[in-house]
């Protein structure tokens, strides 16, 4: 663990910038809340939860390909790279691909979550021994960047699993592809998962389980809030929603109060009426033309696609530009 301490760069957001965002949010109307704060140490556990799921397709769909084509993406990227992935959570994924890659230089994982961060470093210090794993930990949705001394590796691959780009608008998207761009040289690559586009039901369900596992995960939110910015919610006055908005193309996770409230956050009141929604998260789905467009105006030429059998789900590999 010490090994993995020392070599940390520490860019992890300071309990204030959370506690202006948030309040910047919920001023907003409709009220707005990032889905990255759904990932504290619980919340990225009971994401965990949510990827064994029946109704929550995604994961198996996507570890599905990575683990059927393994040697085939490999075979796209070249030797000595390294790979960085943002948003690495626990880094299941990369695992598929590491016993497949041709002499990597390293891996960086990115990801908001410090505790998170350093867990997964240690297992994967465990599994791969010969890994050089060089953990950042900071926003990767702030101005992405990478140290210099990284940032030299001769080939470098973003490795962006998982449809993390569906939480960000097609706007938003292309400029964090842009940003991640800003790391890489052109001929580099960029292996993305995005989930494709399917029927509201499937989608709806994926997002609203039987179990209350997702609910459990959104309301999480405002426990977190409570704890970490002194906000004042009363989570039996909030109920989760999740609904598919077929002309933006997403599912939409949603906050409903359950009755007209007053809710204090650090030094600030807000005012709920009965119905009214806090959003937390979109989650974009996007056809393979739809997302191969989006990378191209990313600068992104596009060169290979592999989905699973059931076809939910799709990674992409393109280049640089
Ligand atoms: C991790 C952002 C890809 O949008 O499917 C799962 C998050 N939210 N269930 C997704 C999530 C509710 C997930 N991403």
């Amino acid at each position: 663990m010490e090994n993995c301490n020392a070599e940390l760069y520490d860019f992890e957001p300071r309990a204030s910038s959370v506690l202006r965002e948030v309040l910047a949010g919920l001023s907003q109307n409709p009220k707005t809340l990032s889905p990255k704060f759904l990932y504290d140490k619980r919340g990225s556990e009971i994401f965990e939860e949510i990827c064994k799921l029946e109704e929550y397709y995604p994961t198996r769909a996507e570890e599905e390909i990575l683990k059927d084509y393994a040697s085939e993406i490999s075979s796209l990227i070249s030797e000595d790279a390294l790979i960085i992935e943002p948003g690495s959570g626990s880094g299941e994924k990369i695992r598929f691909l590491i016993p497949h890659l041709k002499k990597p230089t390293g891996y960086v994982p990115v990801e908001i979550s410090k505790s998170i961060l350093l867990r997964m470093t240690e297992e994967l210090h465990q599994q791969f021994p010969e890994l050089n794993v060089h953990p950042v930990c900071m926003d990767f949705t702030k101005d992405f960047d990478i140290p210099d001394a990284l940032k030299s590796a001769k080939h470098k691959v973003v490795f962006f699993p998982g449809s993390t780009i569906g939480n960000f608008t097609p706007e938003e998207s292309m400029s964090l592809l842009r940003g991640f761009g800003r790391v890489l040289t052109k001929g580099d690559g960029l292996l993305i998962g995005v989930d494709l586009k399917k029927d509201a039901e499937i989608l709806e369900h994926a997002y609203d389980d039987r179990e209350g596992v997702t609910a459990g995960f959104n309301l999480n939110l405002l426990n977190r809030l409570n704890r970490e910015i002194s906000a004042e919610f009363n989570i039996c006055n909030f109920q989760h929603q999740a609904r598919y908005n077929k002309e933006l193309g997403r599912v939409e996770m949603h906050l409903v109060s359950k009755l007209s409230q007053i809710v204090r956050v650090h030094e600030t009141i807000f005012r709920f009426q009965e119905g009214e929604t806090i959003h937390t998260e979109n989650s974009y789905k996007y056809s393979e033309n739809e997302f191969i467009t989006l990378a191209g105006r990313a600068r992104y030429k596009f060169r290979q696609l592999w989905k699973n059998r059931k076809k939910q789900f799709c990674v992409y590999y393109f280049e640089k530009d």
